[in-house]
């Protein structure tokens, strides 16, 4: 089930999972400065330290740090904090997750229960490179494009439906590092204007 068909009157309630510095989250509170059909009410990071907390003050926006409790079982410790989560959702009346650099993955259990309504924001062209090392695995397949991918989430490794797609080059020459900022640059432009598309209903006739 895909979220609510939005409108900038009436926009979705979006929730921004993070765990680092948030620049791809900077990228779309920059851009909803101008109407968007939805709204960023939620910033939430497993990570108490993770500097993209910093924004919510910035922009005015809830900012939320939930660590994986501490508890022996690992099974537990995994359910229990995604409880947590998931209660934080709810109190904050939340119709689409943003996964923008959330560095854990998640179970099964709470994506069934957000399945279309959780998107992810992945710096490869999938199907290609999927995983933690998308750009170093570009550069060694010595591939000369790669670019981003957004996607609905499912229970597989960056598997899920794929909404959108932008290439850049990649160079004999391109670094790991250099890889990184040119696809961090045009991830902050497709990843915003995606998902207005999907708040403006533009996806609902075709996935
Ligand atoms: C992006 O490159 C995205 O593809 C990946 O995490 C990065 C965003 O992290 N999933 P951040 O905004 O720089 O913390």
């Amino acid at each position: 089930m895909l979220p609510r068909i939005a409108s900038v009157q009436n926009p979705l309630r979006v929730a921004v999972f993070i765990s680092g510095s948030g620049s791809g989250l900077n990228a779309m509170l920059e851009y909803q400065k101008t109407p968007r059909a939805y709204l960023i009410s939620l910033i939430l990071s497993d990570n108490e330290d993770a500097l993209g907390l910093n924004y919510g003050s910035k922009y005015g926006v809830k900012a939320t740090a939930i660590p994986l409790p501490h508890t022996q079982d690992k099974i537990h410790q995994r359910l229990s904090h995604e409880a947590m989560i998931d209660e934080e959702l709810v109190n904050s009346n939340i119709e689409l997750i943003v996964l923008n650099g959330y560095m854990r993955i998640i179970t099964p259990l709470f994506i069934n229960k957000w399945k279309g309504r959780i998107i992810n924001i992945h710096p490869s062209l999938l199907p290609k490179f999927p995983g933690i090392y998308a750009h170093r695995d570009a550069i060694n397949a010595k591939t000369n494009e790669s670019g981003c991918t957004v996607h609905l989430v499912d229970d597989g490794i960056d598997t899920g439906h794929i909404l959108a797609q932008k290439k850049v080059s990649v160079s004999p020459n391109e670094t790991i590092k250099t890889l990184q900022e040119k696809i961090k640059k045009i991830e902050h432009q497709l990843y915003p204007e995606i998902i207005n598309l999907l708040s403006t209903g533009q996806y609902h006739s075709k996935s």
